[in-house]
């Protein structure tokens, strides 16, 4: 089955066409980083206006690079939440008036499983069960991953998601937006050991986490450093990402032993960060586990993840009808 899968749930247009949910034909992303860095963080507004002028181009650049012809198009899947109201209207009612117009089924997808999905986009998925730690700008959460359709969320941040607190520390330390990738980039030239930040497990043996507090840390340093911080910048953002992957590595590999997953994976924008990445595989490594993550250009919003969501949730016999609305955010209880 070849699926057109469509993502606007924040500032990136993305479309992709991706066959049997897992192979990617085409993979398009538009980011809209230029029009929000003066503002240093997404205006709304301005997202879902670019999205309106961008949905369009990037649907055809992905048929095209796919090299598929409209007919081809065998089923729609499309973000349906959480994420900006605005943003996401324009990719769900693009795909629901394809979709009509083409007489062909369509699903929404949630994001935070689109993530999830971006794994078995790889050569070497993991097998069920396995634990997936999810750490993006707008979410931070370790999940038992059962089936393709069944997620447990067994934690998640009480406050700030991982990726926001990065971006909040580079905005403190004048670096711009997004800054995800300034810091771990800058990160490369610091000394990790020098300034120890708190690491906030909360309950060592429970996965929800607090990422607030870490951002306190660092406001105040830069505080009573204030002449000299500026030098120290490298340093910060070496310390402050040690601490905030600590905590990650260490609640995920701590989940993986509790339900006795041999493997598991982590997904979402912050999944980018080299250091994360190192430092699980280490500990992974160590304890006999095996880490999964996707390629850089899946950890990011991307269309080909939903695509992939929406393959199984169609075959399973999700299908969607017009009067299907998006949503902001999902109401979770721990499981
Ligand atoms: O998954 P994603 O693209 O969008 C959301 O669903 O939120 O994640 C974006 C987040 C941003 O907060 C960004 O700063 C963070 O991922 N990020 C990173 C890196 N690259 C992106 N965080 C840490 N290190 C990175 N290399
Ligand atoms: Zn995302």
């Amino acid at each position: 089955m070849i699926i057109l899968g469509i993502e606007t749930s924040c500032d990136e247009t993305a479309a992709s066409v991706v066959s049997g949910g897992r192979k990617i034909l085409s993979s398009i992303v538009s980011s809209q980083a230029e029009i929000h860095y003066p503002y240093g963080g997404v205006v709304p507004e301005l997202a879902s206006r670019k999205h309106m002028e961008s949905i369009v181009p990037v649907v055809r650049k992905a048929m095209s690079s796919a090299g598929i012809e409209q007919q081809q198009i065998e089923a729609i899947a499309v973000t349906r939440g959480p994420g900006l109201i605005g943003s996401l209207l324009v990719g769900f009612s693009f795909a629901k008036a394809y979709a009509f117009a083409m007489n062909i089924p369509w699903v929404g997808v949630n994001h935070l499983e689109g993530h999830i999905h971006s794994i078995f986009l790889e050569p070497d998925p993991p097998p069920f069960p396995f634990i997936s730690l999810l750490a993006s700008g707008g979410h931070t959460g370790i999940y038992l991953v059962n089936s393709y359709t069944e997620m447990e969320l067994m934690g998640q941040t009480r406050d700030d998601a991982a990726g926001e607190a990065f971006d909040k520390v580079a905005k403190m330390l004048g670096l711009g937006y997004p800054g995800g990738k300034i810091i771990s980039d800058l990160a490369e030239q610091g000394n990790r050991s020098k300034i120890c930040f708190p690491r906030a497990y909360l309950e060592k043996s429970g996965f929800d986490f607090s990422f607030s507090g870490i951002k306190t840390s660092v406001s105040r340093f830069i505080q009573n450093n204030y002449s000299e911080y500026k030098e120290m910048t490298p340093d910060i953002a070496a310390g402050f990402q040690e601490s905030v992957v600590d905590v990650l590595s260490y609640k995920l590999l701590n989940a993986a032993a509790l339900k006795k997953c041999e493997h598991v994976s982590v997904v979402g924008g912050v999944a980018a960060n080299n250091r994360l990445r190192e430092k699980v595989e280490f500990d992974g490594s160590a304890s006999g586990i095996k880490v999964h993550i996707p390629s850089v250009a899946l950890c990011g919003d991307n269309a080909a993840m939903i695509a992939a969501a929406g393959y199984h949730s169609i075959i399973s016999g999700g299908m969607h009808d017009l009067n299907q609305d998006v949503f902001a955010r999902v109401i979770e209880k721990n499981g």
